[in-house]
C-alpha cells in the first residue's frame, strides 16, 4: 500500500512562524513534525510515499533527501550517532512530491495523487496529529481495511468544545472500536453535530475517493473537502484509534505536544520536569 500525506496547507494559524517555512517543519521536541508522520507509514509497513507539497515546501525535500556535506562533516568529526541518525532519514523510504498549485482544500489535495495511486487502495495521514501506538494508527486502519475491503477512517471521541474542529461521523456501532459510517459532516456547530465521533487524520480510502472529489462542490470554507468525498461511499467504516494523539494542529496544542513528547525523552525529563515546576510556582 502507498501512502499520502498532504503538505500543501499555508500554515495560516502558526503564523508569522511560518511566513518562510512550512509548518510541516515545525519541530516537536528533536523532530520536525512531519517526519513522525512519515515514520508512522513506514512503521505501518509502508515504504512508498506521496508527499503533496506546494510553493515555499523546498525544505521538506531537503529533510528527507542525503545531505552529503553534513554526513561527511559529521564523519570527519567522529560524530557517528547524529551521522546514523542523519542517514536513516534519508533511507527511510520512497518518498515522491507533487506540487498542489492551488489552495483548494484538502480533498483537492489529495486529487493530485491520482496518477501516483494508480488504482490502488492507499493511506492518508493528515500532519496536524501524532499518533503514538503499539500498533501504528494507519497499521490499524490496514488491518480493518484487509477484512472488510471499504474505506476506513480513524476516528476518536472528542470533547464538546473541539467538535467545530473536526469532521464527525454518525455511525452504528459494530463493536467496541468499529462503526459503520452512515454520514459525516465536516466541522459542525456543536448543536448540528451528529455524534462526538471525530476524524483524527488518518484514513486508508479505496481509489474511488478520485471520482467522489471530482463530484463534490466546495463545503465549509469554500474548499473541495475530503469529508464530503467519503460521504458517496455506500459503504465505510470509522475505527476507533488505539492509543495516544497529539494535536499539534494550532499553536497551544503545538507546545503542549512537544512538552508532552520532550518528557518521554529520559535524557532531558527531570531536567525539564523541575524547571515547569520551577516557572508554575
Ligand atoms: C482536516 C479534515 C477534518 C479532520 C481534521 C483532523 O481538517 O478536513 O475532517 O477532522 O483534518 O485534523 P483541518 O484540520 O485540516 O481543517
Amino acid at each position: 500500500m502507498k501512502a499520502v500525506i498532504p503538505a500543501a496547507g499555508l500554515g495560516t494559524r502558526f503564523l508569522p512562524v511560518t511566513k518562510a517555512q512550512p509548518k510541516e517543519m515545525l519541530p516537536v521536541y528533536n523532530k520536525p513534525t512531519i517526519q513522525y508522520v512519515v515514520e508512522e507509514a513506514v512503521s505501518s509497513g509502508i515504504d512508498d510515499i506521496l508527499i503533496i507539497t506546494g510553493k515555499g515546501k523546498r525544505s521538506i525535500e531537503d529533510h528527507f533527501d542525503r545531505s552529503f556535506e553534513l554526513e561527511y562533516f559529521l564523519q570527519k568529526s567522529g560524530k557517528t550517532d547524529y551521522l546514523k541518525e542523519i542517514e536513516s532519514i534519508s533511507e527511510m523510504a520512497d518518498i515522491y512530491y507533487v506540487r498542489q498549485k492551488k489552495q483548494k482544500g484538502l480533498g483537492d489535495a489529495i486529487s493530485c495523487a491520482k496518477k501516483h495511486i494508480d488504482g490502488e487502495p492507499f493511506a492518508v495521514l493528515l500532519g496536524d496529529t501524532i499518533a503514538q501506538s503499539k500498533i501504528p494508527c494507519t497499521k490499524q486502519l490496514m488491518n480493518v481495511y484487509d477484512k472488510y475491503e471499504s474505506t476506513v477512517i480513524a476516528i476518536e471521541e472528542v470533547p464538546d468544545e473541539r467538535v467545530e474542529r473536526y469532521g464527525i461521523i454518525k455511525g452504528s456501532k459494530i463493536d467496541n472500536s468499529l462503526y459503520r459510517i452512515e454520514d459525516l459532516v465536516e466541522k459542525p456547530k456543536l448543536e448540528e453535530a451528529p455524534s462526538n465521533l471525530g476524524i483524527i487524520g488518518r484514513y486508508v480510502l479505496s481509489h474511488e475517493i478520485f471520482d467522489y472529489i471530482d463530484e463534490v462542490p466546495p463545503g465549509v470554507g469554500g474548499e473541495i473537502q475530503l469529508t464530503d468525498a467519503l460521504r458517496l461511499f455506500k459503504e465505510s467504516y470509522g475505527c476507533i484509534f488505539n492509543g495516544k494523539l497529539h494535536d499539534i494542529g494550532n499553536t497551544v496544542d503545538w507546545l503542549k505536544s512537544s512538552i508532552e513528547i520532550a518528557l518521554e525523552h529520559e535524557d532531558v525529563k527531570e531536567e525539564l520536569k523541575e524547571y515547569l515546576m520551577e516557572i508554575l510556582k
